[in-house]
Formats: C-alpha cells, structure tokens, sequence
C-alpha cells in the first residue's frame, strides 16, 4: 500500500503521523519505505540522513537524474527512507505543469516495487509539504490511501473541508474516488475545543474518520529531537499505545499491507 500523509495545514501532525506509523509497521515485521517530500526536511532531518547533494534527495528523481531505487537509505529501526532536501521547492517552477510531471511518482514507485523483490508487499509512507503544488499532487496520484491529520482546533475544521474541497477537484482528472481516512491528532480531551472538533468532524466525515484518535503527548514532540520514533522513546507512553491502536486499526481496516509471514523483507 502507499499512504500518503497530507493536509495543506502545517504543524497538524503529518510528520510525525508518518514517523510514527512507519515505526508501527517496521515493529510488526514490515519493511516500511518513507518518501520525504517535503523541502523543509523535517522527517530526513529526524535521522540526520539530509544529503549534501540534491541530487541524492527526491529532487534528483524529479530531475531525472536518478531513479527511486538507487536514492534509497537505511534508517535503522525504521525500514527505509527517501531523504528530502530544501532545493525540492524548486520542483514547481523548474518542472511546471503538465500531467506528465503529476504522474512522475506514480511511475516512479512502479519501477521502484519492479526492481526491489518484496517491495511490493511492503507499505510505503509519503510524508507532504503543506500546500497543494506538483509535490503534494505526486503523492496523492501515486497513492492509495490518504491520512489526512486534523488537529482539534477549531481552524483545523476549516482545512479539513479545504481538503475536501481540493480533492474534489482532483477526482474528475484522476477519474477515481480518492480513499481518505481523516485522523484526529493532538488531541487534549481536557478541553471542550478538542470535544467540538472531534464532534463535529465525526459529523461530517462519517467513517471516514478513524475511530484512532492521538493524544497531546510530550513523548510524541520530544522524540524526533533526539532522532527517534516514538516507541523507540519510551514504549509505555500515551503516544506509543496511541500510534500502535492507529497502526492495528489501519490493518484491520485493510488499509495497510499486513507483514509477509516469513521472509518478507525486499532484499536491498
Ligand atoms: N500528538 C502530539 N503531541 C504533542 N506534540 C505533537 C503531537 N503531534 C505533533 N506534535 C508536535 O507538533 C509539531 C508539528 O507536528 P508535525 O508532525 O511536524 O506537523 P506537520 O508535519 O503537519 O507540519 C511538532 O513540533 C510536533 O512534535
Ligand atoms: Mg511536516
């Protein structure tokens, strides 16, 4: 499965949502691959796996200068990464429009699974940047699944029907409905805001929120800083069982690939 993790709201939970999950997967005996896609770096950052040259990063493969399989890092712990790096937000004015360059990381991942036995099997996380632009639309048409973030304040409200909006849009071109789950993050159920959202948001969306909600947790915040997930940190934390409920409901749920039995791992 690919899931893309996006929201044209910052600071909503995306990178650590994609963090974390990844870790959920790699705990239960997957593989997981991250895409970086956002030129602020922040989830490369995490594993200090930046590379000086932006050829190394997804902005070599936008170039054209390499395919996905040979930018590929271990992220020990983690599965795999494909790092970001800050020239990426050059893609929209080098690469302009065009429906070839919306397609480039769909084909892309395809060659990727085709030259990584395994690879296939395995789940894939896009971590996007904040605003709807060839970046962000790569991702939502290689994707099969998108988890949209929605902090409960009430401006998340907003965005979340933004988004709705935007993908509503998208759906004639892509000539398919876009698979959603909208995600509750940062979540404070001591305050009546975080009630409200998550009220109305439930509302509105249906079942297309996930029953998983992540609480307000200074586990989660305080990991990336010290180039860990979540679990890593400290196991027994209200943002580890948080991001574990998430992950076994996202399986249940048939969202995610389930890890192979035995020998599963892509051999890279
Ligand atoms: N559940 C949470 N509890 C506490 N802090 C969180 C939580 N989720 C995210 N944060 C913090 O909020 C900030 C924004 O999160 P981030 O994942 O970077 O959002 P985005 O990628 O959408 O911009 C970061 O400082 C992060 O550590
Ligand atoms: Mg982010």
């Amino acid at each position: 499965m690919r899931i893309a993790v996006f929201n044209q709201k910052g600071g909503v939970g995306k990178t650590t949502t994609t963090l974390n999950l990844a870790a959920a997967t790699f705990r239960a005996g997957g593989q997981p691959l991250l895409l970086d896609l956002d030129p602020q770096c922040h989830l490369s950052h995490i594993p200090n796996a930046v590379p000086l040259d932006a050829g190394r990063s997804l902005f070599g493969f936008f170039q054209g200068v390499r395919p996905l399989e040979a930018l590929t890092l271990s992220w020990e712990g983690l599965g795999r990464l494909i790092p970001s790096h800050q020239q990426l937000i050059k893609v929209d004015s080098i690469f302009g429009k065009g429906p070839a360059i919306l397609n480039k990381l769909r084909t892309g991942l395809d060659a990727l699974e085709e030259a990584i036995p395994g690879q296939a099997a395995q789940n894939t996380f896009i971590d996007c940047c904040p605003y709807v632009g060839v970046l962000s639309l790569n991702a939502i048409f290689a994707c099969d699944l998108l988890i949209i973030p929605i902090s409960t304040d009430y401006l998340s409200l907003q965005a979340a029907d933004q988004m709705t909006r935007t993908l509503a849009i998208l759906e004639p071109v892509l000539k398919r409905r876009l698979e959603r789950r909208y995600l509750l993050t940062r979540c404070d159920r001591r305050r009546k805001m975080s009630e409200d959202v998550e009220s109305q948001l439930r509302e509105r969306y249906g079942d297309e929120v996930l029953a998983s909600v992540i609480s307000e947790n200074v586990t989660v915040a305080e990991s990336p800083a010290r180039n860990r997930d979540v679990f890593t940190h400290n196991a027994t934390s209200q943002g580890a069982r948080d991001y574990q409920t998430l992950y076994a409901e996202l399986q249940e749920k048939e969202l995610l690939t389930a890890p192979a039995p035995t020998g599963g791992a892509p051999e890279h």
